[in-house]
């Protein structure tokens, strides 16, 4: 039974078909790439299928699961995490509690539970902080434990965001343009760190990213989208010399 399973599955916004019977199996340690020129449909993707969206035809299963009519919370609890392609991390809470909320929604516990402390959040907050700075820890992040992402530079909130994503302990992470934002050195140690996810969570990673040194090095395969239609699909090499993406790309200059 494949991780994740979309078949058939489209979206429209009012008149817009922005994703047309996009279809894809992911399998348990993948590595996989989503590409395709701006406003392809690919953020659309990821809402669909971590619940922020709910499509308009086809069928999604995680675990052999549908998810159609889980909340975003919801998804997460069944083992799927996914950062943003705009950082959206709780600026105004340290980065030790950014971390803490989101073992929240993995336990169970709503941000009712964490923010008024009852007693169910009780018990388990020793447990949630120990693990909290053992990912800060593992991610080269105690130092900023203490302090609000909007005060550390911008790779270093993207950091934060992964790590945030990874305590909940996904079996899948979704990351939406991971590099966006980055200058060329960052990228090359995101590069080195989402390569060590990998191998250290033992996870499946889908990503899409904009910066083709990053899908190109990392991913094992990849499908290619524009105007929400799948136009191709395959290792990075094949990618790279397909005439219908380079077409798509034409004038992007991404390639
Ligand atoms: N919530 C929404 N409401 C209306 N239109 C949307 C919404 N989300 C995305 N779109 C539209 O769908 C298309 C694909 O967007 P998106 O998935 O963000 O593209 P990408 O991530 O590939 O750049 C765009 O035309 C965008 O304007
Ligand atoms: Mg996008």
């Amino acid at each position: 039974m494949p991780l994740l399973e979309l078949e058939n599955v489209s979206q429209r916004f009012g008149g817009l078909k922005a994703l047309t019977d996009f279809s894809i199996a992911l399998e348990d340690r993948e590595l996989v790439g989503l590409i395709g020129p701006n406003g392809a449909g690919k953020t659309t993707v990821f809402n669909l299928v971590s619940g922020f969206y709910t499509p308009s035809e086809g069928r999604i299963t995680f675990g052999g699961r549908p998810t159609r009519g889980l909340k975003p919370h919801q998804v997460t609890a069944l083992g799927m995490a996914r950062t943003f392609q705009n950082i959206r991390l709780w600026n105004d809470l340290s980065v030790l509690d950014n971390i803490r909320l989101a073992h929240h929604f993995r336990l169970g516990y709503g941000m009712v539970d964490a923010v008024f402390r009852t007693g169910r959040y009780g018990r388990a907050e020793q447990k949630i902080e120990r693990e909290a700075r053992e990912i800060l820890e593992t991610m080269e992040l105690a130092e900023f434990a203490a302090e609000q992402p909007k005060n550390l530079p911008y790779g270093v909130q993207r950091r934060v965001e992964l790590a945030r994503a990874l305590s909940t302990k996904p079996r899948l992470l979704l990351l939406d343009e991971p590099a966006a934002g980055l200058n060329s050195s960052d990228v090359d140690g995101l590069i080195r760190l989402i390569r060590w996810i990998y191998d250290e969570f033992k996870i499946c990673i889908w990503m899409i990213e904009h910066q083709m040194k990053v899908v190109m090095s990392l991913c094992q395969r990849l499908m290619v989208i524009d105007f929400g239609i799948t136009i191709a699909r395959g290792t990075p090499r094949e990618i790279q010399s397909n005439p219908d993406v380079i077409r798509a790309y034409l004038g992007d200059g991404a390639l």
